[in-house]
């Protein structure tokens, strides 16, 4: 199938990164948010990174201007609705997302694909708001989008191998690797990754060793670039200890209960970066 118009649904952090990467890819983009500070913001952090770029030489000014041309913002839905594809990565409430893919099932033609950026939320589910179960299928890039390779393919239980396919070649055609899972809670990038991030948290509750010392073994010894503390600082430490809830929720497995501490550091606001104060100071 042919995809020449992206739509994004939501302008930040991930939104306008995915509309960077399609318009810089030479796709037709309209990404939508609900206001207009938003949408603005949104593609203010895109003329950023690309005046970054054009600054380090790695694009010319006028591969900037053409990717920004390429890009409508908007606040009206309705534009989406001779978009080849959707690529939604509005905030992670399932709730918002089912109202907004309701309302796109009956803008959208019927050939149109739905993909989602959740980080937890089954793909199956989603799938489900929609009268496309087939044409639906999980994208989960990562953060910061324009500099990781990674995009996290996601079958939901009944997305066809044509959609997957097409997903597969649009991804590798941004310059992404695919890598193709099947539905199932945390997929597998955050199934393995928070876990890894929690157990860490319980040798901090447990005395085992300082922050830095945990950090440092694992970068040291298991050449992680960055520290699993450090890491949930930088995610959040409010998302990491959603993704477990979930993961135990979904699994019912003692094995991902939250830590302890992670919950008190939560309730006390430490959130990591975001507000100044996680595992580190910032
Ligand atoms: N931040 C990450 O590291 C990361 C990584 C991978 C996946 N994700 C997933 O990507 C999604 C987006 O996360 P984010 O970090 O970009 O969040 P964010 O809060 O930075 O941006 C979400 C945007 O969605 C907008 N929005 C809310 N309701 C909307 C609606 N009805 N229509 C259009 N826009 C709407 C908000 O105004 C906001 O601008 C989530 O599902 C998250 O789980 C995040």
């Amino acid at each position: 199938m042919k995809i020449e118009k992206i739509g994004v649904v939501g302008a930040g952090t991930m939104g306008n990164g995915i509309a960077q990467v399609s318009a810089q890819t030479g796709y037709q983009v309209v990404m939508r948010d609900i206001k207009q500070e938003f949408v603005d913001d949104g593609i203010d952090n895109i003329n950023r990174f690309l005046s970054r770029s054009v600054e380090k030489d790695k694009i010319s000014e006028q591969e900037k201007e053409e990717t920004l041309s390429r890009i409508q913002g908007t606040v009206d839905i309705e534009d989406l609705k001779d978009c080849d594809i959707i690529i939604e990565a509005v905030i992670e409430d399932v709730e918002i997302k089912e109202e907004i893919f309701k309302k796109l099932d009956e803008l959208c033609p019927s050939k149109t694909i739905f993909t989602s950026n959740t980080s937890t939320i089954p793909i199956t589910k989603m799938a489900a708001f929609t009268d496309r179960p087939d044409r639906f299928i999980g994208m989960h890039f990562m953060n910061p989008v324009p500099l990781m390779k990674l995009v996290e393919v996601i079958r939901g239980f009944r997305t066809s191998d044509e959609v997957t396919d097409t997903v597969i070649s649009l991804a590798e055609d941004m310059g992404k690797v695919p890598v193709e899972v099947n539905d199932s809670p945390g997929f597998v990038s955050n199934r393995v990754l928070i876990p890894m991030i929690n157990e860490a948290i319980y040798c901090v509750q447990n005395d085992v060793a300082e922050v830095e010392a945990i950090d440092n073994i694992m970068k040291l010894g298991m050449n992680h670039p960055m520290g699993p503390l450090a890491l949930g600082d930088l995610i959040g430490l409010d998302t990491v200890l959603h993704i477990m809830e979930v993961l135990y929720d979904e699994f019912n497995d003692s094995k991902y209960r939250p830590c302890p501490l992670l919950k008190k550091m939560v309730r006390a606001g430490y959130l990591g970066r975001k507000t100044g104060q996680g595992f580190y100071e910032y």
